[in-house]
């Protein structure tokens, strides 16, 4: 009886945890009027300071996001990111002040995961921790879901090397956005990823590989 209840007060903190947040629609992406890509690869570098901690306009989001890994052709559904065989395995979640938000590439919204701010699982554990993560508007978190590979993945090292090259490239899209649009970031491995995990409830074959902090210079 006292397990029912405990799962059922459970259940309520983690349906009200996303209660407050909503759905965020992002506009369509726009071309923008970015620097050109010889431009943002000259300028490209890892930035670790954030002057200014006001949250990115919606516009500026949705370009981002669709840069980092939207769809760029539609009538196949694939990506602005490569991944080894189209598995699509590389999920964003966007870290803000307000929540955590899974990027819903298909439809381009922001779907609540979690509320509050937990940005300091992105900055680090309580081992290691590199606090100017706190000072950017968002952390974009690269997550990747094995089990999209099937059944020939589990226990394939080789797999996950893959999946960490893939999420290698969502980063670099990140960075190379940045560069074009007067924005700044850095790749990061750093991150309490179990914390992480548990706040997500992922899966044990989900594996947060990669983070970038994005704000303004
Ligand atoms: C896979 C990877 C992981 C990284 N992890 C971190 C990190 O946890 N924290 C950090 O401050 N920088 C991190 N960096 C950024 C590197 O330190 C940075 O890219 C390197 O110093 C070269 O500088 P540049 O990016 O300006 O060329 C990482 C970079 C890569 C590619």
């Amino acid at each position: 009886m006292r397990i029912k209840i405990l799962i059922t007060a459970l259940i309520m903190t983690a349906i009200s945890a996303n209660a407050q947040l909503r759905d965020i629609t992002l506009p369509e992406p726009t071309p923008g009027n970015g620097a050109s890509l010889y431009e943002a690869l000259r300028d490209r570098h890892s930035a670790r300071d954030f002057k200014d901690t006001k949250p990115l306009d919606d516009q500026q989001l949705s370009n981002l996001l669709w840069s980092a890994a939207g769809i760029n052709r539609k009538s196949e559904m694939k990506r602005t990111n490569p991944t080894a065989l189209n598995t699509q395995e590389i999920d964003l979640y966007v870290f803000t002040k307000d929540g955590v938000y899974l990027y819903d590439f298909e439809s381009n919204r922001l779907l609540p995961k979690a509320e509050g701010d937990h940005r300091s699982l992105v900055a680090g554990t309580k081992e290691f921790s590199q606090d100017y993560v706190l000072d950017a508007p968002i952390s974009i978190v690269m997550v990747a879901e094995l089990s999209r590979f099937g059944e020939q993945a589990t226990g394939n090292e080789r797999f996950k090397l893959m999946a960490a090259a893939d999420a290698g490239y969502v980063s670099e899209n990140i960075n190379l956005f940045c560069s074009a649009n007067g924005l700044v970031t850095v790749p990061r491995a750093t991150m309490d990823s179990a914390g992480i995990a548990r706040l997500l409830g992922l899966p044990s074959t989900a594996m947060p590989l990669l983070n970038n902090p994005v704000g303004r210079k």
